[in-house]
């Protein structure tokens, strides 16, 4: 089967869209058909610096890619999202994207597919794995499959930093300035390559949440 991976980033400093590039750069390298795609930001910006250089610079960039969709998710079979973290949580953007589809979620359309996640935080504890492990729950309502890191990626044993088998990851310090390190970017190319292996292999089963829900009003009454 076609391997059609989707990845969708929310990102200001832009280490979380380094991480994109690295999960798309391994996805394409095991030959998946890749859309990176960014989440719209409220205005004004609150919560950042926008006169920094890397903001303005990572900025320009995010803006330039084209916004996530529905019809993206229901085209791939591979998802895989990521946001900077928000107060140990993912950010509002990302989540406003999630809220956003919920159609998809009364169709059914997920069911089968494949998701993974990636984040970055200021901190290695504080919220890192947090982040990342509530990025999946989502997939797991859509009645997805998930996909992490294995330790058999020698980056993995390696790291000191960020990266681990909930996804991929990068520590960017109290200022967020230290971008994103080799071992990061390697755990984050490897999930990538990793998630464009198994959407190519999984089927996934559309059925609608509506019908399964009349049925059971069916059998109840
Ligand atoms: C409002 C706000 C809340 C944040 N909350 C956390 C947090 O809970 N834990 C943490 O480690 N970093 C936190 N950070 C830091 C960012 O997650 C971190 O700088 C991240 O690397 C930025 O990613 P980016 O370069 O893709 O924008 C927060 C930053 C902001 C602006």
């Amino acid at each position: 089967m076609e391997s059609r991976v989707c990845v969708i980033c929310d990102s200001r400093y832009g280490s979380t869209l380094e991480l994109a590039k690295a999960i798309v750069a391994g996805a394409r390298e095991e030959g998946a058909e890749v859309r990176l795609c960014r989440v719209e930001l409220g205005e004004p910006e609150y919560s950042v610096d926008a006169g920094r250089a890397d903001y303005l610079r990572a900025q320009a960039e995010y803006r330039a890619l084209p916004r996530a969709s529905a019809d993206d998710l229901v085209w791939a079979n591979g998802i895989v999202w990521g946001s900077p973290t928000r107060y140990g949580l993912m950010s509002t953007p990302l989540r406003a994207f999630i809220d956003e589809v919920a159609p998809l979620w009364r169709q059914g359309v997920l069911i089968g597919k494949v998701g993974a996640a990636f984040t970055s935080t200021g901190g290695m504890h504080s919220g890192n794995e947090m982040t990342l492990l509530s990025l999946l729950l989502p997939f797991m309502q859509h009645g997805m499959l998930l996909a992490g890191v294995p330790h058999s990626v020698p980056a993995l044993v390696r790291t000191r930093t960020g990266g681990s088998p909930y996804g991929a990851s990068a520590v960017t310090g109290f200022n967020g300035t230290l971008g994103v390190d080799q071992d990061e970017r390697e755990i984050a190319h490897a999930l990538g390559a990793r998630m464009a292996r198994l959407a190519a292999q999984v089927r996934p089963e559309p059925a609608s949440v509506e019908l399964a829900a009349a049925a059971a009003a069916e059998d109840r009454g």
